[in-house]
């Protein structure tokens, strides 16, 4: 009987009688029509319960959910929300949503679990004054206002009757003050254990962190990330001991870092990069971080060698211990590092990299190896025993850049199969390019920039396949810290410039034509060499290029009018050479300023504001005024100094400065 009754509810619901009350179907319309959206939403049922994003529970259908995520609505929240009285789940995120917070429209809804408003345009205060002593309902749970226009400080009261609160994120909104963290947070120990996960991250919060968090004893993910908070860690942030993610990189915290930090035992990710955090790093014991994957203490001023305990955290994939001031050897125990895919040592005092490769080279996951600057005065990594033994066979990233090093390539690095990136930039590695560096099959990014080199650019180098062909070399893969490269933050390799940058060196011959072939080169400088004869024809085959450096050599003859063809090209130098007549107009061309030229003394255009008719009556003229020509000559050579220091700040504006990975 019961079954008939509900079967025939069923249909009835189906058909043209209203199954959803009244109320809420009122409510819902007005909601829409302080919105738009295309394309539209599809509520043209009788029913309102069948209506998109919609949904009903219990005797009577009331609205119990409303989820209409990322679809496009703008517009403002009515006032009428408030009678959907059996709402339980808000879910309008990643929309175009504006107004200020419908604080009084939320305060009635006193089913309400989850909230979720992130990403949209919502600006203001979350509780203006005169809604002052107005708060959420002691239903919710989930709380996420994160990615909005929201400013002012949060004030506590909002909160008062939260007890149920898991989650709450309000992280990249314009909000500051700070004062008191737990201040504002329901500080009823009973009601503080409920909470799991906070994040207050990208916003202007400011002050210390106050003690009292460690109250909240049930946290799991502690995100204050990109604030401006100073002081210090508590020193009993310990009693966290459920914390999984401590985020709190890119503040001015500082102080050493509590040895009871160790206690949080089930973390996972400890990112405090960016802070002012300092102290001997060898006294904190990480043995007791089993669960650990993700250690960045990069950008501090941590001090000491990298402690042997580290080596017991088995289950890290990544550690960035960049720009610090660190000193001593790779430990040997780091071999044990089965997981380790990723490990940023750049920027400290290391001392024998040779007994750093040998020592990572055991680490059989090792994708990426930072370590520019890091290790001075070393001598040469031209190292047999790493020739001889096998190892490295998953890294893509090597950066060795600004370590001193001396000897030639070495050639053990042609067994690094996988590499993508090489940077050995800023050293005095000296000997030719060998040819095998065009047959690494991956290799996108290469960085000889300032060493000693010498010979041709070999045809050979050209061949590089992932400079040809778009390859499954791509790698789409998330790295597991982000990195910087040329100043810019990158979280995928993809993502970098392709590059092969062989400035500052002693190279000599011509400009290989065959360069014309890497179709998918984005920089490629070849500045403050020796190269002579004329720049080839065929560099127009570059079609991706953005950046294109010969400046400072000894090139002749004609700038090819068919480099305008290259239609990315936003940085060009030609500067200090010896180019001769009317530089193409056209492209990019256009746009390229008077110091792309200068120092070509023959060349001649609008853009050097010399025109070339009159160049060219002066190439022509006879002997007849001999004192023209030779003061027309004699000005380089007087000029020397300021060539050579010119063409050393256009290579310094040219190339941005060292990959501070
Ligand atoms: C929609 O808004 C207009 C004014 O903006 C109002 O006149 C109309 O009554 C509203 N309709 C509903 C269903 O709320
Ligand atoms: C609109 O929703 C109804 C259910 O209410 C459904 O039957 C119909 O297929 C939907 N139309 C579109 C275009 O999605
Ligand atoms: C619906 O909401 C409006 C605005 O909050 C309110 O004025 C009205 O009284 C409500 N209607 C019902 C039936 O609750
Ligand atoms: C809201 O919807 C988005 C998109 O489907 C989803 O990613 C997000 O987890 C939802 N929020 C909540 C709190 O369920
Ligand atoms: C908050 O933002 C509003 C505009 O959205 C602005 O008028 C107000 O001055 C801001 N208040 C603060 C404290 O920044
Ligand atoms: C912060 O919000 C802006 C839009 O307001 C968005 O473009 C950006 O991706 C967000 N950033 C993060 C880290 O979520
Ligand atoms: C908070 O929101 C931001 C931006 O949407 C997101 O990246 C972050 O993962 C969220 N944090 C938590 C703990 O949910
Ligand atoms: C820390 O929070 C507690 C509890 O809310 C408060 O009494 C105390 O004044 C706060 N301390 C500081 C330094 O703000
Ligand atoms: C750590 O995590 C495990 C499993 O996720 C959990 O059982 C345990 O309660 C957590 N807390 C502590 C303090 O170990
Ligand atoms: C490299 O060596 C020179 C001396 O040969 C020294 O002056 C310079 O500081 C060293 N550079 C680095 C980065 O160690
Ligand atoms: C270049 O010089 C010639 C001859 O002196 C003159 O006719 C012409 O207008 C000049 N062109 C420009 C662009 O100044
Ligand atoms: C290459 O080296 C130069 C000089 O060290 C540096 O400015 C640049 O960031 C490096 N770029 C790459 C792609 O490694």
């Amino acid at each position: 009987m019961l079954t008939v009754i509900f079967v025939f509810l069923l249909l009835f619901c189906s058909s043209k009688v209203l199954c959803c009350n009244q109320i809420e179907r009122d409510a819902l319309l007005s909601f829409y029509n302080e919105t738009s959206t295309a394309p539209p939403l599809n509520w043209s049922a009788t029913d309102c319960c069948r209506w998109e994003g919609v949904a009903c529970e219990g005797y009577g259908s009331r609205v119990t959910r409303l989820s209409l995520p990322g679809r496009a609505l703008s517009g403002t929240i009515t006032p009428f929300l408030a009678n959907l009285s059996f709402l339980s789940y808000l879910n309008l995120s990643g929309n175009h949503l504006s107004g200020s917070f419908p604080l009084t429209v939320f305060r009635s809804l006193n089913r309400l679990r989850t909230l979720d408003l992130s990403s949209n345009r919502f600006s203001g205060l979350l509780q203006p004054p005169e809604l002052s002593g107005t708060f959420l309902p002691v239903s919710i749970r989930a709380l996420d206002l994160s990615s909005n226009r929201f400013n002012g400080s949060v004030d506590p009261s909002i909160l008062r009757r939260a007890k149920n609160l898991i989650s709450f994120n309000v992280s990249n909104n314009s909000f500051s003050g700070f004062n008191s963290l737990s201040g504002w947070l329901p500080n009823d120990v009973y009601r503080v254990r409920t909470l799991k996960e906070i994040s207050l991250s990208n916003n202007h919060f400011s002050g210390p962190i106050n003690g009292s968090i460690v109250l909240l004893s049930g946290l799991r993910v502690l995100e204050l990330h990109v604030n401006e908070l100073s002081g210090g860690l508590p020193m009993d942030i310990g009693l966290l001991s459920n914390l999984e993610q401590l985020q709190l990189h890119t503040n001015s915290l500082n102080g050493s870092l509590p040895p009871s930090l160790m206690d949080c035992t089930n973390l996972t990710t400890l990112l405090l990069r960016n802070n002012r955090f300092g102290g001997e790093i060898s006294s904190l014991d990480f043995s007791k971080l089993q669960r650990l994957q993700a250690i960045d203490l990069g950008n501090n001023s941590f001090v000491g060698r990298i402690p042997d305990s580290l080596c017991l955290c088995r289950s890290v994939t990544a550690v960035r211990l960049a720009y610090n001031a660190l000193v001593g050897e790779i430990p040997p125990c780091m071999a044990s590092l089965k997981s380790l895919t990723h490990l940023s040592v750049s920027d400290n005092y290391l001392s024998n990299v040779v007994g750093a490769l040998r020592t990572l080279r055991n680490c059989d996951n090792l994708a990426v190896l930072f370590m520019s600057r890091c290790f001075h005065d070393e001598t040469t990594i031209t190292d047999d025993d790493l020739w001889h033994q096998s190892g490295f066979q998953n890294l893509q990233i090597l950066t060795l850049g600004g370590c001193n090093l001396t000897g030639q390539i070495p050639s053990w690095i042609a067994k690094l199969r996988n590499i993508k990136v090489l940077n050995l930039s800023y050293n005095k590695i000296s000997g030719p390019i060998p040819t095998w560096v065009g047959d690494m099959p991956h290799l996108f990014v290469l960085n000889l920039t300032k060493n000693f080199l010498s010979g041709d650019l070999s045809p050979e180098i050209c061949r590089l396949p992932a400079l040809i062909a778009d390859n499954a070399s791509t790698d789409l893969s998330y790295l597991a810290l982000p990195f910087l490269f040329d100043s810019l933050q990158y979280n995928r390799l993809f993502n970098l410039p392709r590059g092969l940058k062989v400035g500052n060196n002693s190279l000599t011959g011509n400009i290989p034509e065959e360069l014309g072939r890497l179709k998918l080169l984005h920089v490629l400088d070849l500045s403050n060499n020796n190269f002579n004869g004329s720049i080839p024809d065929k560099l127009s085959g570059l079609l991706n290029l953005e950046k294109l450096d010969m400046s400072g050599n000894h090139l002749s003859g004609k700038i090819p009018q068919s480099l305008t063809g290259l239609h990315f090209l936003s940085l060009f130098s030609v500067a200090y050479n010896d180019l001769e007549g009317e530089i193409p107009s056209g492209g990019q061309f256009n746009t390229f300023p008077a110091a792309s030229f200068e120092g070509n003394p023959k060349l001649c255009g609008n853009v050097l504001k010399r025109n070339c008719t009159v160049v060219t009556q002066v190439d022509m003229m006879p002997e007849e005024e001999p004192e023209v020509e030779s003061s027309w000559y004699d000005i380089p050579f007087g000029l020397g100094y300021f060539v050579g220091f010119f063409a050393v700040s256009v290579t310094l504006l040219f190339t941005s400065f060292l990959d501070k990975c």
